[in-house]
């Protein structure tokens, strides 16, 4: 399928409601508290967010998805990162996740981690496609339902 231009920006505290509406059309996966998303989205110092807005049919603009992650010394982590359910596979995780990349680079982050469930096989590809590799796991790591984690990173030149 054709991919979707989106335009990256910088996270507002005013687009929070529709990062988590975002998180939440993936309906099998768990979902992290508003309080969560406030605390983070909030704590600009601490973490970096970007989400993903397109036009929309009534040429109003639309956020389709999101990625949160934190820079600290020479690693960047990748907090999350999803796609409006209905834009999945239209290229904007794509996005996404080159500008976290690139802003992880620019903060001279020398790699890039990440954990993901271990039965989230659509993510991993994801991961892979961008040159993340399984360095480690994670036992129990995720709660609701408990499962372990993969540990991927990849660097970041
Ligand atoms: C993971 C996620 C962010 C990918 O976003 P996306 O916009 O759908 O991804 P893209 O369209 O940019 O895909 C880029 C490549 O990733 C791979 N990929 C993405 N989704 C995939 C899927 N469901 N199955 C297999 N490969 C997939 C493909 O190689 C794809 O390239 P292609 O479409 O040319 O084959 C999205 O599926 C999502 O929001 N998932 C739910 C949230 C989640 O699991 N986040 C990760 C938490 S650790």
């Amino acid at each position: 399928m054709k991919a979707l231009q989106a335009r990256i920006r910088k996270v507002h505290k005013a687009d929070i409601n529709r990062v988590v509406d975002i998180e939440r059309s993936w309906h099998h996966l768990s979902h992290w508290s508003i309080d969560s998303y406030y605390r983070l989205i909030s704590e600009d110092s601490f973490t970096s967010s970007f989400v993903a807005e397109i036009e929309s049919g009534d040429s109003s603009v639309l956020i389709v998805g999101f990625v949160i992650f934190h820079v600290a010394a020479d690693v960047s982590e990748i907090y999350n990162i999803a796609v409006e359910s209905s834009y999945a596979r239209l290229g904007i995780g794509k996005q996404l996740m080159t500008a976290a990349m690139d802003e992880s680079r620019r903060r001279e982050a020398a790699k890039v981690v990440l954990e993901v469930r271990k039965s989230n096989a659509s993510a991993m590809n994801f991961y892979v496609k961008f040159g993340f590799k399984i360095v480690g796991e994670r036992k129990n790591y995720y709660s609701n339902p408990i499962e372990d984690a993969f540990v991927m990173e990849r660097e970041t030149d």
